[in-house]
């Protein structure tokens, strides 16, 4: 912002309160969860929801394991009374489901809001009043405290006298201030009891007080503030269910509730994956997922984030972003070679760690969880761009095509793979990674070609013989070679035929995992004895002397490529 706009900016008040406790406070334990995404969320759609998706949704929900589902407010629109008349009507919500119904306190909206839940097992009726200077200014025409808090009032006084006329239902009784946020503590207090006085809970029955972080004006800590002070000053606190309700505004919507549950909070109010108005609700999905990565349970089921994301997608019409914690496209990524190297080695170590000790903590470099448990793979972990290094190419190699290349081959491949990136100016698929492998280092036959290799097994005095048809440049040689193995007797017949300008230095082999049935890869590294130049070639073949002696050739034909 230019400087003038910057000056009709003021600091937000901070809250007198030198003995917090929250700061001091670890979260141990998963509050009461409430989604307001079929009301919040349908509310901010640029395209609504319509019944069928709405119910889809809702199954969604209870499917995760909500137990409290804000399902809209009725009162307001023939779409959200009908909904919640379907659920009901339909038989549709389960044994341990609440329902929410939202409602301004205003007298025909409360009546009818209670036509709409009759018949629900249970069903909590959250009345909210606005209550912030701002509101009761603008939106009130100056209306005083006494004004706004008799409002409250009103309300709870209409729903305590309707609670009988639906006797089938057992009716939770909820109130927010809203604007809390930047409502004078005093006033908010003063409204929360005056309601609490009305609605008269006890710790067996218990009532909901709901504090909104309706528009974020401030940092997390002063919302942790208010949230402490409120617990503290409120009436009958044994007997209250005190509620967040953040909002993103300052894309601060986790840390505020996080801190607010520090600061004695008992449930927390949100969406899947932050929708909602404006910046959106808080995120559920990120506020339990991080309580499941310090060792909380939830009682959520997050466990199959892509599915619930393409749901969500489908009926919602909103996109996820490619960075959303634990959800985006790009989370478990990552480009930059040092890092996949170090994701690398630290999921082969708990890969070989695990055997010794099943319970052993999770500790992998740059991954705060196992993709793997919120449904993603380890395939989506390592992309390979121009950034990439040698040691997330070897690992695509290995988990997706079962290469198990030897080290110091990583560098050779990994520089070969990545100028082609860097080169494309792109990322590479494994498919492609695999290709370019293939392409440059596996099976070469040019300007060699071993066109036959037969084996005669009887060895004599430890040395076994080759014949051997090779084409080299379009020209066929055929002869006879001697060694202690197939390797040794090979590398004799090319001295014969010539070319001694190599040594083998190297040689590695094993069955390839996921490959074609039984087939082997082989790697031989060679050295040019005029450069000193070290050079890898890879063999595949069922037969695993085969596939040495393509390795070699391969080799021989990338020395002879690059000279
Ligand atoms: O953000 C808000 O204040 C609300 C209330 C109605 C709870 O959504
Ligand atoms: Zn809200």
């Amino acid at each position: 912002m230019k400087p003038e706009s910057i000056r009709k900016y003021r600091p937000f008040p901070p809250v007198s309160l030198p003995d917090r406790q929250w700061p001091d406070r670890t979260i141990t334990h998963a509050p009461i969860w409430c989604s307001v995404d079929l009301r919040d969320g349908n509310q901010a759609l640029p395209q609504p929801m319509s019944v069928e998706e709405k119910l889809e949704f809702f199954d969604l929900l209870c499917s995760v394991g909500f137990k409290q589902i804000e399902v809209g407010f009725p009162s307001a629109a023939d779409t959200e009374f009908n909904f919640l008349r379907r659920l009901i009507e339909e038989d549709r919500i389960p044994g341990d489901v609440t329902v929410q119904v939202l409602v301004q306190t205003r007298e025909h909206l409360i009546r009818r809001t209670f036509e709409a839940i009759d018949g629900a097992k249970r069903a909590i009726v959250h009345i909210y009043n606005s209550t912030s200077p701002l509101q009761r200014r603008i939106t009130f025409g100056d209306a005083t405290r006494e004004q706004i808090r008799d409002i409250a009032i009103e309300g709870a006084k209409l729903v305590k006298e309707l609670v009988p006329t639906v006797p089938q239902t057992e009716v939770v009784l909820q109130y927010s201030p809203e604007s809390f946020s930047d409502t004078e503590l005093d006033f908010a207090l003063e409204c929360c009891n005056a309601v609490i006085d009305v609605w008269e809970p006890t710790p067996e029955k218990k009532m909901i007080i709901n504090l909104p972080d309706t528009v974020q004006w401030t940092t997390p800590n002063i919302h942790a503030d208010m949230i402490e002070w409120m617990c503290r000053h409120l009436n009958r606190r044994d007997s209250l269910h005190v509620s967040l309700h953040t909002h993103n505004d300052r894309g601060t919507g986790t840390a505020a509730t996080e801190l607010g549950l520090m600061a004695g909070a008992d449930r927390v109010e949100g969406t899947l994956f932050g929708n909602g108005e404006r910046t959106g609700n808080l995120d559920i999905v990120n506020v339990a997922l991080n309580m499941n990565s310090h060792g909380i349970e939830t009682g959520l089921d997050f466990s199959d984030l892509p599915r619930l994301r393409h749901v969500y997608e489908r009926v919602t019409r909103m996109t996820v972003g490619e960075r959303h914690p634990y959800v985006g496209e790009l989370v478990f990524t990552a480009f930059s070679g040092s890092h996949q190297d170090a994701i690398k080695k630290g999921l082969d170590r708990r890969e070989r760690e695990l055997r010794e000790n099943p319970a052993l903590p999770w500790a992998v470099p740059y991954l705060t969880i196992d993709p793997q448990d919120v449904g993603r793979s380890y395939e989506a972990i390592i992309r390979i761009n121009s950034q990439s290094g040698k040691g997330g190419i070897a690992y695509v190699l290995d988990q997706e095509h079962g290469f198990d290349l030897p080290k110091t081959m990583h560098p050779q491949v990994g520089k070969y793979i990545y100028d082609h990136a860097d080169a494309l100016g792109r990322e590479l698929s494994t498919d492609e990674i695999r290709d370019l492998f293939f392409g440059r280092f596996v099976n070469l036959e040019s300007p060699m070609n071993l066109v036959d290799f037969e084996l005669d097994n009887t060895a004599v005095k430890g040395e076994m013989l080759c014949h051997v048809t090779l084409e080299v440049n379009g020209e066929t040689v055929r002869g006879t070679g001697k060694g202690n193995g197939p390797i040794n007797a090979f590398v004799h017949f090319l001295e014969e035929a010539g070319h001694k300008d190599f040594k083998v230095s190297d040689y590695r082999s094993h069955a390839l995992r996921g490959g074609s049935d039984a087939d082997s890869a082989a790697y031989v590294q060679i050295q040019n004895l005029g450069n000193g130049q070290l050079i890898w070639g890879c063999g595949v073949d069922p037969s695993i002397e085969m596939a040495g002696l393509k390795a070699l050739v391969s080799a021989w034909n990338l020395q002879h490529v690059e000279a």
